[in-house]
């Protein structure tokens, strides 16, 4: 019997399908794989390319990404600290399932503050893939394509990240996708970087 935050006489119940299991039968390993970056860096294209080569490959992956999630399960949840805090929490709970259930669920969300990404690594520290998208800030204010940057130096939106709410990079990331000479890998280009790893790792098979 345990305690867990408000919950009180709470009981665990072990099901007789293992996770193990779970794996065995998709031949591959649960995993979050967390793509972070500033808003237009680029992270949804990733998760959806991501997804696309790993279904072409027959891995079961499922993309939660933070501008969907915001649609539905924290569509209660607005931009201050503390909301920004819980929308990751809820994020990182989510994933956890998602990688329990043995599917490498790919996260794509702003997620500015390091601790609330550490948060979620420590939720599953073995199987946490920290993809940072190290774009600069000038790229991802030229590319806009929500308009939400020219409101941001408007003034018309507060506390937007990178404008007047701060971006702090991973400091531990698994895998850093940068520009080379100035030109930004492709969406599929970008996605194999983040295949090899899995593969490398061992992610793709049981
Ligand atoms: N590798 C790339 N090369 C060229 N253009 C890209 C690349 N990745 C993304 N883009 C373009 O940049 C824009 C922003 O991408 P995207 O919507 O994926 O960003 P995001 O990080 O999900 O932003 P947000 O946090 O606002 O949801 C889109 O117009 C997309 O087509
Ligand atoms: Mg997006």
């Amino acid at each position: 019997m345990a305690t867990m935050g408000n919950s009180t006489n709470i009981f665990w119940h072990e099901c007789p399908v293992s996770k193990v299991d779970r794996q065995k039968l998709l031949n591959q390993q649960g995993c979050i794989v967390w793509i972070t970056g500033l808003s237009g860096s680029g992270k949804s294209t990733l998760a959806c390319s991501l997804g696309r080569q790993l279904h072409c490959r027959g891995k079961l992956s499922y993309v939660l990404d933070g501008d969907n999630l915001r649609h539905g399960l924290n569509k209660n949840l607005g931009f201050t600290p503390e909301d920004r805090t819980e929308n990751i929490r809820r994020v990182g709970e989510v994933a956890k399932l998602f990688a329990d259930a043995g599917l490498i669920c790919i996260a794509s969300l702003i997620s500015p503050y390091r601790k609330d990404r550490d948060s979620c690594r420590a939720l599953l520290p073995e199987k946490f893939i920290e993809v940072f998208l190290n774009m600069p800030l000038e790229l991802c204010e030229g590319r806009d394509p929500k308009g939400l940057y020219k409101l941001a130096r408007a003034g018309k939106i507060k506390g937007f990240t990178g404008i007047d709410d701060p971006y702090e990079t991973p400091l531990n990331c698994e895998i850093e996708i940068r520009q080379e000479d100035g030109n930004c890998p492709t969406p599929n280009e970008m996605a194999g970087q983040v295949v090899s790893y899995l593969e490398d790792k061992g992610y793709l098979e049981a």
